[in-house]
């Protein structure tokens, strides 16, 4: 990097001194500004989400479900998380840009985890990986951050566990499963992590664990007191083709939305008024004449 292109926050265009980055999102918590994060798939949805101003953009490992219809998120692999990833890199200016580790990539070795997630820094253009797990990640969170890659963890309902879990079920209600997930959360946070996204806890758990970490809790199904709150973009717009679960709110019904399109679209063809005059190009009027003109064709003797 030449030093000219150098711009500390503050200083040079806007667009730059509002970029997202973990420090940001440190001094949010601080100042008890809610931090908002959604999930983002592809270019057109995370220009959206990107422009409605969503401080942190996650390319969830969730788009095994509701992009590829899987019915867990264990199949995904990484070559397809890195060409979603590259998709929302090129569409997003401020928002910090994290990238789902998916099922088996981190769980052989830390070495390979390490090798991994530097492919998202490197070749998908991330500023951040997730990963899923508590304490047994504590080592991989360090080799991560030696390795110069931020790293956000998720504790509590963490979907690549759902055999072990035996469904996806609500974490932490016991008084010892609730302080073994806070001692992970202390843990993770002391091994480098830049921030933990608590999902399917109770409130209350969320609420003991949120004070006791400077790096933010981003909360899904775990309350209103994490530090900030991710959904899902399709459960958000009703795209997901499934019972919303207790904690998402539907702010748009997208599916009604696009089915109706779709459906005065395929109406206009068939009824031949899609497209019309105004949607068509035309010849000049010489070439067009000429066209509908065309010499007789000569008989055969
Ligand atoms: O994959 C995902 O979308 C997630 C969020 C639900 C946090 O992990």
């Amino acid at each position: 990097m030449s030093i000219t292109n150098f711009r500390s926050a503050g200083s040079g265009a806007s667009a730059v001194a509002s970029k997202i980055t973990f420090q940001s999102l440190q001094e949010k918590k601080q100042a008890k500004q809610p931090i908002t994060a959604l999930t983002a798939y592809d270019y057109s949805t995370a220009r959206i989400v990107d422009e409605s101003g969503v401080d942190m953009i996650l390319v969830g490992d969730s788009l095994a479900m509701v992009v590829m219809g899987y019915d867990s998120t264990l199949p995904v692999t990484v070559d397809e998380m890195l060409h979603h990833t590259r998709a929302v890199r090129r569409a997003v200016k401020r928002a910090i840009v994290v990238a789902d580790m998916p099922y088996g990539s981190y769980h052989v070795s830390v070495a390979e985890g390490v090798a991994n997630a530097v492919r998202f820094l490197k070749e998908a253009g991330a500023e951040a990986v997730k990963i899923e797990g508590g304490a047994t990640r504590c080592e991989l969170v360090e080799r991560l951050t030696d390795a110069e890659v931020p790293v956000v963890c998720h504790l509590g309902l963490t979907p690549q566990a759902v055999h072990r879990m035996g469904g996806y079920k609500v974490q932490g209600k016991t008084v010892a499963a609730a302080e073994e997930l806070a001692r992970d959360a202390r843990m993770l946070e002391a091994a480098g992590a830049s921030a933990i996204v608590l999902e399917g806890v109770p409130r209350e758990v969320a609420a003991l664990i949120t004070p006791q970490l400077q790096i933010p809790t981003i909360g899904i199904g775990a309350g209103p007191d994490c530090d900030g709150q991710i959904l899902v973009f399709h459960d958000l717009v009703n795209l997901s083709f499934s019972r919303p679960a207790k904690f998402v709110r539907q702010y748009a019904d997208a599916s009604s939305l696009f089915r109706s399109a779709i459906e005065g679209y395929v109406h206009d063809v068939e009824a031949r008024a899609f497209p019309d005059e105004s949607e068509s190009y035309h010849l000049p009027k010489e070439t067009a004449a000429s066209i509908a003109a065309p010499a007789p064709l000569l008989r055969k003797a």
